[in-house]
């Protein structure tokens, strides 16, 4: 049987690490494509190296651009790809770009696609993620779902139930089989502070940075956060380069946190799971802290995975400085660690999904 395994953007490596290992535990040795959406070293090969992924089969070297050139020019490579070296079927994660040219591409000539991380929604279209991720399950042969409002909402939009698999959460399979190594890296020593008395702070979504007034009115806030406890932000290459180009760095009452490169897994979940909370524009990180039942402050108006909220240690700030500065003070009155871990959430993930595709793809 012969599975592609797609690859492009950092949140997307910790998600075909375990599926690599299970597919080759399963005796199906995936080609791994990389389609070079991200390339910096630290966006990219950290994350092979630390996670034991196998060097990508390929490499299609596509990097940034606009959205529509980046998904056409990584379709007009993949269709290249999957002819020279055609698959029983493609396996694509998560919602980025590389996500959606994959699945687009493998249904036009015809390749069965299965989605990891399918069903999300926030019903926010102005995301290009839900845009991505609403037009990924549209052409998936198999959704495998993390969550039940994943399943929900297949359903509401009309996805025959024998399509929809609920196996659940890949990125966290990963969390679980590298946490000891994580916590042993104390990572947060080697930048001076101390376990539970710090914050994280994440950020880059083009809603939150790409705007002036958007960003200002949270680097307020982090600002008056970090009177109260140090906040150590690993900055995104994006972010970094608003903040400068907005002048943000000349201004002391958007400064105060401790800037840092983006960290690689091992470091970033290390950081994470001895802080005392997390603030974070990100969809992964709100999955993780839920994994980690560190309490996370999530600066958008909405999420894609509401179990988090209703279950795990997330809640919904969005970017206003006075809301993100009471929710801030509700967690420090509170309790150091909240909610619940979803039960499927268990590290097998990937071994489950392993077991079904063996059934599902006939070569
Ligand atoms: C992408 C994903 C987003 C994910 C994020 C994690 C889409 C639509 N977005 O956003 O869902 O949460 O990755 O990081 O797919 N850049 C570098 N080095 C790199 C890659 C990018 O410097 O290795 C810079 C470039 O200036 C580039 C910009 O970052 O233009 C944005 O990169 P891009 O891949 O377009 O989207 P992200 O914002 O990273």
């Amino acid at each position: 049987m012969k599975i592609s395994l797609i690859a492009g953007a950092r949140p997307n490596f910790m998600k075909i690490a375990p599926l690599a290992r299970a597919l080759s535990d399963a005796g199906i040795q995936p080609r791994i494509i990389h389609t070079g959406q991200h390339y910096d070293a630290r966006m990219s090969e950290t994350f092979f190296r630390e996670l034991n992924i196998p060097d990508p089969d390929v490499n299609l070297g596509v990097g940034s651009g606009t959205h529509v050139w980046q998904i056409s020019e990584t379709m007009r490579c993949l269709e290249l790809e999957f002819t020279e070296n055609r698959p029983d079927a493609v396996l694509v994660v998560g919602d980025v770009n590389s996500t959606l040219a994959a699945a687009l591409t493998a249904t036009k000539l015809g390749i069965r696609v299965g989605h990891v991380e399918a069903g999300l929604r926030s019903l926010d279209r102005s995301m290009p993620e839900e845009i991505n991720r609403v037009v990924t399950d549209s052409v998936s042969d198999w959704l495998f779902t993390s969550e039940p409002s994943a399943e929900d909402n297949l359903r509401r939009e009309g996805v025959a139930p024998e399509r929809i698999h609920p196996v659940g959460n890949v990125m966290i399979d990963t969390l679980r089989s590298h946490l000891d190594s994580a916590k042993a890296m104390r990572r947060h020593e080697k930048l001076g502070l101390k376990a539970g008395s710090y914050a994280v702070l994440t950020l880059h979504r083009p809603s939150n940075v790409d705007r002036p007034e958007q960003l200002e009115s949270i680097m307020r806030a982090v600002h008056r956060v970090s009177g109260q406890l140090p906040v150590v932000f690993p900055i995104h290459p994006r972010t970094e380069s608003r903040i400068r180009q907005f002048g943000f760095l000349d201004r002391d009452e958007l400064n105060g946190f401790t800037s840092i490169e983006p960290q690689g897994y091992l470091a970033m979940l290390s950081l994470m799971e001895s802080s005392r909370f997390v603030l974070t524009d990100s969809g992964g990180i709100q999955e993780e802290t839920t994994a980690l039942r560190v309490p996370c402050l999530t600066l958008r108006e909405n999420t894609e995975r509401p179990v988090t909220i209703d279950l795990g240690s997330n809640q919904l700030v969005g970017s206003r400085t006075e809301d993100i500065l009471a929710a801030v003070q509700r967690i420090l009155d509170g309790p150091t660690r909240i909610g619940r871990v979803p039960e499927s959430w268990d590290g097998r993930t990937a071994e489950r999904i392993a077991r079904l595709l063996e059934d599902l793809v006939q070569p």
